[in-house]
């Protein structure tokens, strides 16, 4: 990790932390006193006599007897910092007396020595602060035990094997009804209530997405000084990933977009097997992961080092967009407000470049610029890249919600004209342009975690004269 130019984790941290927090292995990460705020917030939500139960992931074939990389579930993970698949967190409230229990894989010598050390009981305890830690083989004796006589369940409905362990330790609890049993009655969705929490940012989390951005922008410089005519996309994809790893950030937060030419009008495109060819741009939509927590990094370039005059009018009206909509970001806006701004930036933007044509008060309502801004203007980010949380708030969900200080959000227009767009002037054909920044919503408005990655055309251009 370079230090020399961001806040280390260590000097920022420091400020919260306490004689017993310690820190989870890797180069950055929350502190243990975190993940135990994460879990008193969601007990302050659970009423009495009530029990949460948050399962980790599991690992997922691959191929045959290959797995991929193992990712975490981001629920448990928000709330225990534990990377082990297979284990499970409860949260219960008995008495208002609260308990975190997790029930994990045993030790295991044989296991341990093919596919690796595993925490174990006593060091969960020790290191994770949980109250009490149990090995797997234990969770449905005592899980029934907690179960009798509470009022509330609380799970997340999305994970099958769960589901059908709750109704199967209900019915296991139920028959124990005529010695004085008491079953639960409420079985409640908890993903609401987490998605609300994990969408508001701790300085903690903020911290840490501050410097997936700051490894996500060398990723992107890298890229943009890497890239020349006759290469792979796939090969500026391993520029990426190798400076992303270089710099801590293990794994992409998503697949890589590698986009050269026509391939941007594709907007998921991942095959990255294409040769980058002269006078054509390059989309790159690419953010690592640190520590669980994504950047999601757009930027679009000339392969050959110089924007075309064509590309340099699209360009500049993406990044104009970009600019004003950034600008308004503050506590109390909403993505209605920034889509406004969007679509009347654009509009006018495509009318003085004989794009559209029309009465500009007409294509703003008609939102004409959508014929060629196809996806939405930006989502949260955290966790997972499209984040967790609501976007629309009332009951009856018409309102876009208020930003508040602590939301991370990405804010990407775009403009995608197709090779085979034939009512548009050639001049046009084949350009896909976005241009993507990650941004904390602040007391006073916004900070922007990109701004190191460079985005104008000067900039690019004078970037991609300096190839190391
Ligand atoms: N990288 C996916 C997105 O921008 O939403
Ligand atoms: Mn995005
Ligand atoms: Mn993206």
């Amino acid at each position: 990790m370079i230090k020399s130019a961001m806040t280390t984790p260590d000097k920022t941290t420091s400020k919260n932390m306490t004689a017993k927090d310690k820190k989870l292995p890797g180069l950055a990460n929350l502190l243990m006193s975190d993940f135990k705020n994460h879990r008193e917030c969601f007990f302050a939500k659970m009423s009495d006599d009530s029990i949460a139960l948050f399962p980790a992931a599991h690992e997922v074939t691959r191929s045959n007897d290959t797995e991929f990389s193992f990712c975490q579930n981001k629920n448990f993970y928000y709330l225990t910092g534990f990377n082990e698949p297979d284990a499970l967190l409860i949260l219960l409230k008995r008495n208002n007396i609260e308990q975190a229990i997790l029930f994990s894989l045993p030790k295991d010598k044989n296991q341990e020595v093919w596919h690796g050390r595993r925490i174990g009981q006593e060091k969960a305890c020790q290191e994770y602060g949980f109250d009490q830690c149990f090995t797997l083989d234990e969770q449905n004796e005592l899980i029934s035990q907690y179960l009798n006589g509470l009022t509330k369940v609380y799970f997340t409905f999305d994970d099958k094997q769960l589901n059908q362990q709750v109704f199967d330790l209900l019915a296991q609890v139920r028959t124990t009804i005529r010695q004085g049993g008491k079953v639960p009655t409420q079985l409640v969705d908890a993903s609401p209530l987490i998605h609300e929490q994990r969408l508001v940012k701790s300085a903690n989390e903020i911290e840490l997405m501050r410097q997936a951005n700051y490894i996500s922008c060398l990723a992107h410089k890298r890229a943009m000084q890497k890239t020349s005519v006759g290469l792979f996309e796939y090969q500026i994809e391993n520029e990426i990933l190798h400076e992303f790893t270089r710099h801590g950030a293990r794994h992409a937060a998503y697949a890589t977009i590698v986009a050269g030419g026509d391939n941007a009008n594709i907007l998921h495109y991942t095959d990255n097997n294409e040769r980058l060819k002269n006078n054509e741009l390059l989309l790159i939509d690419a953010g690592g992961e640190l520590s669980g927590y994504a950047a999601d990094i757009t930027r679009t370039f000339p392969v050959n080092g110089k924007f075309t005059t064509p590309q340099k009018s699209l360009y500049q009206l993406v990044l104009d967009a970009k600019t004003q909509v950034i600008s308004a970001i503050k506590p109390g806006t909403t993505f209605a407000k920034l889509n406004d701004i969007a679509n009347e930036c654009l509009t006018n933007g495509l009318i003085n470049l004989d794009i559209l044509s029309g009465d500009l008060t007409e294509l703003i309502k008609e939102k004409a610029c959508k014929k060629y801004f196809i996806h939405g203007l930006g989502h949260w980010l955290g966790l997972d890249v499209h984040d967790v949380g609501d976007y629309h708030v009332n009951e009856e969900k018409l309102q876009c919600r208020e930003f508040v200080t602590g939301m991370v959000l990405t804010i990407e227009p775009g403009l995608y004209i197709p090779t085979d767009s034939l009512d548009i002037h050639s001049q046009w054909r084949g350009i896909g342009i976005r241009i993507e920044d990650n941004i904390v919503v602040t007391e006073d408005g916004c900070e922007n975690l990109t701004s190191q990655c460079p985005e104008t055309i000067d900039d690019i251009e004078a970037l991609m004269q300096c190839k190391d």
